[in-house]
């Protein structure tokens, strides 16, 4: 039996596990089996790693991410740049660590913004925002990152009301804040949204509402808007496709 799985803490639901159970049934991909470890640690993983050999990969979610890193042999580039990981590929013993986020991000957002490279702004400063910025760095997209909080490497949304000519000069809105996700789907950044043009896109992690309200407001405006499922779907494949390389 070849085994993956999802660690992380507290873990209610748990996308990946219903997208790979349903992808083994589905392409007919016998002898596979993806199970949830739901760890208060993440150190727990070396337990779990020891008991069951058969692991060969694992996804890590939620307040991993960071502290895994410590376990691993090899970290992937662009992760290393990251500093989080929230995919492991065991081989022959060896853990490494890879961050599909940023695949996914950088793999969808290529097609989608088309001949065009806008500036951008990325809201908020967690976990996926990190994994975005390395994207949009490492397809020389010029961005600003926005937050509640001062510090030297952001700007905040006093800043971004403040002065026009950031909304004027940069069209490309990313958000990776949880803002808009169900059942908070009123849920909406402060950015100056009377400033958004047809000239806009709005790339919004969230994936469900289908439709948030941040990308409906853009959408008003006659700019493009895209939610974070593409991004999902792309994340997990690019999980399957590292377990198997
Ligand atoms: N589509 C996908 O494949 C995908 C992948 C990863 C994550 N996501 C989604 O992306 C979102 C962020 O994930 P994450 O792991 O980065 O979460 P996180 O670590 O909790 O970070 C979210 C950031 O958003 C900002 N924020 C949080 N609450 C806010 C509020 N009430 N008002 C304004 N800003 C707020 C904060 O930045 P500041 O304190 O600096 O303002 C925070 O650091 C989640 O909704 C997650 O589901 C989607």
């Amino acid at each position: 039996m070849r085994k993956f799985g999802l660690i992380g803490h507290p873990l209610t639901h748990s996308f990946s596990k219903k997208y790979f159970t349903e992808k083994f049934e589905k392409e007919g991909i016998e002898g596979c089996l993806y199970e949830l470890y739901d760890i208060p640690n993440a150190r727990e993983l070396e337990r779990i790693l020891n008991e069951d050999p058969e692991i060969e990969g694992i996804n890590v979610t939620i307040p991993h991410k960071e502290d895994v890193i410590a376990l691993l042999d090899e970290l992937d580039e662009a992760c290393e740049e990251i500093g989080a990981v929230n995919c492991i590929h065991i081989q022959d013993g060896m853990l490494t660590g890879y961050n599909t986020d940023y695949i996914g991000f950088k793999n969808s957002l290529v097609p989608w913004l088309g001949a065009v490279k806008p500036k951008a702004l990325v809201l908020g400063t967690g976990g996926a925002s990190k994994a975005v910025k390395q994207a949009l760095y490492a397809l020389g997209i010029e961005f600003l990152n926005v937050s509640r909080s001062e510090d030297e490497d952001q700007i905040t949304y006093d800043d971004l009301a403040s002065d026009p000519e950031i909304m004027k000069t940069h069209h490309l809105i990313v958000n990776t804040t949880p803002l808009g996700t169900f059942p908070h789907v009123d849920g909406i950044p402060a950015i100056p949204l009377e400033q958004l043009t047809s000239a806009h896109f709005v790339y919004d992690l969230v994936y469900n509402p289908s439709e948030t309200a941040l990308m409906k407001a853009c959408l008003a405006k006659g700019g493009k808007a895209k939610n974070g499922h593409e991004m999902l779907i792309l994340q997990a494949e690019a999980a399957w496709k590292i377990w198997n390389s």
